[in-house]
């Protein structure tokens, strides 16, 4: 499949882990990819593998990402695709310590660092007529912890709803992904937890970033050219509910699969 043939995507966050796989898939499928991040000498690396653009951004500057998106048209003269992939978990604390500073903190990366994104590159997706995917999480839409990380996923989706029924008529288009667990570099440190969370998923794994990566690549493409203001789940099922559980005094997490 070449969707994205003549097209161009900026991905941020794109060092590694979901940024890069998205990277890997829009440029597998054609499109050129401007890859954006904290981490200079990573998106240089893979720009030059890729045969992409590399852009140091921090997306909690606004002066950054207004330059990232205008050397994004300087060097290509369009923008067709934003991925709004910045944004993690930076915030630890117990709900009731939470202070004001580690809100704003965690909503300024992750909610409103994907606002700025948005309000830079409109001008030119309106010009394309293109779309932005924005890389939320299942932990906003369920209660799966992390309070303040939560909020600001689930102000993704509220915001992206918005967009899309605000600008839809002039043909850009909005969609969330929601990861559940992905095995990427940010789970380095905790092996043990994706080893035990892989019990909450009814298809038995945790995802790859190469799950993430095929849903973005769909919603970004003509594939959905009538899907607006909505979120896609790649979570193995998990908001279906839990995986087997083990109901033995050891539980609850399961060991094994079914075996009958
Ligand atoms: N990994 C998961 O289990 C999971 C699950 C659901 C949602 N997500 C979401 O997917 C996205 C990517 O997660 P991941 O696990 O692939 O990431 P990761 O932790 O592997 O990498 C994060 C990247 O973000 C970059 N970054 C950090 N602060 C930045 C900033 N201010 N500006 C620009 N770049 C910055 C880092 O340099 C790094 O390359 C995040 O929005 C995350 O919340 C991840």
């Amino acid at each position: 499949m070449q969707r994205f043939s003549g097209k161009v995507a900026l991905v941020t966050a794109g060092a590694q882990g979901i940024g890069e796989a998205v990277a890997r898939r829009i440029a597998a499928e054609g499109g050129s990819v401007v890859i954006t991040d904290l981490q200079q000498s990573k998106i240089e690396a893979l720009a030059a593998e890729l045969n992409g653009f590399a852009v140091p951004l921090d997306v909690t500057d606004r002066e950054q990402v207004d330059a990232a998106v205008a050397a994004t048209i300087s060097r290509f003269g369009q923008l067709d695709v934003l991925v709004n992939n910045a944004g993690g978990c930076i915030v630890n604390s117990v709900p009731e310590d939470t202070t004001d500073e580690d809100w704003h903190r965690q909503l300024d990366l992750t909610l409103v660092g994907a606002a700025r994104c948005i309000q830079a590159s409109l001008p030119h997706l309106v010009k394309s007529r293109g779309n932005v995917v924005t890389i939320s999480s299942v932990n906003g839409i369920a209660a799966f912890g992390n309070i303040e990380y939560a909020t600001a996923k689930a102000g993704q989706i509220a915001m992206t709803q918005n967009f899309a029924a605000r600008y839809g008529g002039l043909g850009v288009r909005f969609n969330v992904v929601a990861p559940g667990t992905i095995r990427t570099p940010n789970w380095d440190n905790q092996p043990d937890t994706l080893e035990r969370f892989k019990a909450l998923y009814p298809l038995g794994r945790v995802g790859e970033s190469e799950d993430v990566a095929a849903a973005v690549a769909f919603l970004a493409s003509p594939d959905a050219a009538w899907i607006t203001g909505h979120t896609l789940p790649v979570e193995g099922g998990v908001l279906t509910g839990p995986g087997l559980l083990d109901l033995t005094p050891s539980g609850p997490f399961r060991k094994d699969y079914p075996t009958d």
